[in-house]
């Protein structure tokens, strides 16, 4: 995909960068810039892909692997901030994907798109309500990320997580990260990693909770990075109307899947 080829999508809002377009799906200008690389991504054998949807947690998970394979070593931890430690495919390179509801998700994205400057302005929330039920966000529709590995999982090797699954038994779900990357965790070590990885403690981890990143790139005085951290949020922002119009597009698009998210705790 060329340059040319992509396409400018979203409005111009207070000088933030315009979305543009690979193959129908919305994507960040650097993004699309990367196409070409980003297709041509070969893994090798033993890569570990964290796949997650915008918001669905990828910065847990990806502080929860690092500490799983660094075997809890917290200096080891604090080598870079996350994003380096793991980078994203699209800023350098490199299956785990991560479900997390599409109301949080949704709430979450955007408060993201306020307080970042490299997306889109999301405008008031009845119209971002109204892009996003309409697929029209960075990374495309939820819906199609979360049925596309949901399907596959079985057929390769994937482990798919749930974020709210992680709220409510954090040691169970990073006992299953452990297993899945072959490392057996002891309970002391188990306990370590559940602590350091638990909101509150990331919060306050400069290389997890984005400090490191200048205002010109995120304003975090218009929402922190690590803004709540807690499954059910959507019920603060989303009117009663709201709510049966995205159930009924929901069960729609997700006809034909068992999938069931937990949404509250
Ligand atoms: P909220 O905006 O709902 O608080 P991503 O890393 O994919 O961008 O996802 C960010 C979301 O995951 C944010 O959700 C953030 O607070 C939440 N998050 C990050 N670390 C977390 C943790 N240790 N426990 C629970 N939620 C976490």
């Amino acid at each position: 995909m060329s340059k040319e080829q992509t396409k400018a999508l979203t409005p111009e809002k207070e000088g933030r960068p315009q979305l543009g377009e690979v193959e129908g799906i919305l994507l960040s200008q650097s993004t699309c810039n990367e196409w070409q690389r980003i297709q041509s991504f070969q893994a090798r054998p033993d890569d570990l892909l964290i796949c997650t949807y915008p918001k669905a947690g990828t910065t847990w998970i990806q502080e929860i692997v690092d500490m799983i394979q660094q075997d809890g070593d917290l200096e080891k931890c604090k080598r870079a901030p996350v994003h380096h430690r793991h980078p994203f495919i699209e800023w350098a390179r490199p299956p785990q994907p991560s479900g997390r509801c599409c109301w949080d998700c949704m709430v979450s994205y955007y408060h993201f798109q306020r307080m970042s400057k490299v997306v889109p302005d999301p405008g008031p929330w009845h119209e971002y309500f109204e892009m996003f039920m309409a697929g029209k966000v960075g990374w495309g529709p939820w819906h199609d990320h979360v049925k596309g590995w949901w399907k596959v999982k079985d057929m390769h090797c994937v482990l798919f997580l749930f974020y709210e699954d992680m709220k409510k038994d954090p040691k169970c779900e990073i006992q299953k990260v452990a297993q899945f990357l072959g490392k057996n965790l002891d309970q002391e070590l188990l306990e370590k990693i559940v602590y350091h990885t638990s909101f509150d403690v990331m919060k306050d981890n400069p290389m997890a909770n984005r400090s490191g990143i200048p205002v010109s790139i995120m304003d975090q005085s218009i929402s922190p990075f690590m803004r709540k951290g807690t499954v059910g949020d959507w019920k603060n922002h989303f009117t009663v109307a709201q709510n049966e119009r995205f159930e009924d597009d929901y069960e729609k698009k997700m006809a034909g899947t068992n999938l069931t998210f937990c949404m509250e705790l």
